[in-house]
């Protein structure tokens, strides 16, 4: 085997057996085939896809080139959410309390905001004295004592995804299903998890922009999630909108907070529920989704899941007298309302630039490096289908810069349409796929 055949044969259009994929890489991960080269591959993959069995076996060589975590010796089931991300998606904050609480296990890896998406690392990390680098047998430790561990990919976490993923971030091949497959499934797989809750964005702020792509995404992370015999259940929901109210780091667990007190019951609070119940209903302790998603709520009402999320902050060894008394936490050093000057309904709110908004504030990134400010964001004060009149607040800005705000509220102005008539809101959960 070699790498040039190799290209070639993809680039015209044939299958790799799982012999040639687990040798491409290999010897990619070892330095034995240079960028150049797999990056003429990863464009062949992209241009010509790859089928099923291929789409599986890569994941598989992506796996196995770190370490599986081993949770056999815990008693029970083990069920992971992942989200493709968006615009105020913080379900993972809520979720993994809630079905901590109902006795599975949620080992959760979990990524940074990059660019308009935030990232649940950086929203947890606003927690001071929050560690998302726990090492495995730290996480284990956790794990067991509580039910939930939310930390970063380690470098023994699917380490060929790590180097593969920065190639296709250069190289304009992340758009590519079997390789976006692969490399969310390699990195779930490794959490040693049985079951698996997606959710898949669709809409202008999600990294899926059509629900036509979003459902060819869901497929394939369904049929490679079943042929390592992992049960699942796939969300497509909404991302025409950001999701509740709350946009930042801190802001996001500030609401997660609300939500898991039961103060607030948005359309955020009824995502969790529904993608909490379905982890319940996998994990074996609901006996349908609709029975899981009853005990969602229950752990929401007694005030279990909220105890939960205190127990998780201290274990990982942030400082949970902000969790409990939220408004002690620093504030920006400029809060703006921005106020209405049109009368209307918002019917159409472009979400990929308020993600955008909150990145200029100083809540993300532009690139890896970029410090981010964990008070920054955008409180949302109007969503699509409300009814605005002149002079409304629409939202608030914070930011320790004035100059970024200023031109923070000319993007969040130029972000919204108006209609004279009420339009329809669009349907948080568009499809569910098992
Ligand atoms: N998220 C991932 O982890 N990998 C991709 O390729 C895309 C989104």
């Amino acid at each position: 085997m070699n790498a040039v055949e190799l290209i070639k044969k993809k680039r015209d259009g044939k299958a790799f057996s799982t012999d040639e994929i687990s040798f491409l890489i290999n010897h990619y991960t070892t330095g034995h085939i240079p960028d150049y080269q797999f990056s003429a591959l990863l464009m062949a993959i992209l241009l010509k896809g790859m089928t099923v069995s291929e789409t599986a076996a890569l994941t598989n060589s992506m796996l196995i080139s770190g370490k599986i975590i081993n949770l056999s010796s815990l008693k029970g089931n083990k069920v992971d959410k992942h989200s493709t991300g968006g615009v105020g998606d913080k379900t993972s904050l809520i979720i993994a309390p809630i079905v901590a609480s109902a006795g599975i296990y949620v080992p959760m890896i979990s990524g940074r905001g990059l660019g308009h998406t935030g990232g649940t690392l950086d929203k947890l990390e606003s927690i001071p004295g929050f560690r998302t680098d726990l090492s495995l047998s730290e996480s284990k430790k956790v794990l067991k004592k509580c039910g939930s561990v939310l930390i970063g990919q380690t470098k023994e976490i699917a380490p060929a995804d790590k180097l593969i993923y920065s190639l296709r971030d250069v190289t304009a091949t992340v758009e590519s299903i079997p390789l976006i497959t692969a490399s969310i499934m390699s990195k779930k797989l490794a959490e040693g998890i049985d079951g698996l809750v997606l959710d898949i964005k669709t809409g202008s702020g999600a990294f899926m922009k059509s629900q036509k792509d979003s459902i060819r995404l869901t497929n394939s992370l369904i049929q490679t999630a079943k042929s390592f015999n992992k049960k699942v259940i796939a969300f497509i929901t909404d991302m025409n909108q950001p999701l509740g109210n709350y946009i930042g780091n801190w802001l996001e667990v500030y609401e997660s907070i609300r939500v898991l007190n039961g103060k607030i019951k948005n359309d955020l609070y009824a995502l969790a529920i529904k993608l909490a119940g379905a982890m319940i209903y996998l994990g074996k302790k609901a006996k349908s989704l609709q029975e899981g998603e009853c005990i969602a709520k229950q752990k929401i009402e007694s005030g279990e899941a909220f105890k939960k999320f205190l127990e998780i902050v201290n274990l990982q060894g942030g400082n949970v007298n902000y969790i409990i008394n939220p408004e002690k936490y620093p504030r920006s050093r400029f809060v703006k309302k921005v106020h209405s000057v049109k009368n209307g309904f918002i019917y159409e709110m472009n979400t990929y630039q308020i993600g955008m908004v909150s990145l200029e504030l100083g809540a993300g990134r532009r690139t890896k490096d970029d410090v981010i400010d964990h008070k920054a964001g955008i409180i949302l004060y109007k969503k699509i289908g409300d009814d605005v009149k002149n002079g409304d607040i629409i939202c608030e800005l914070r930011s320790d810069s004035n100059s970024k705000i200023t031109l923070a509220e000319q993007m969040i102005i130029e972000s919204l349409k108006f209609s004279k008539t009420k339009p329809s809101i669009p349907k948080l959960i568009k499809k569910v796929i098992k």
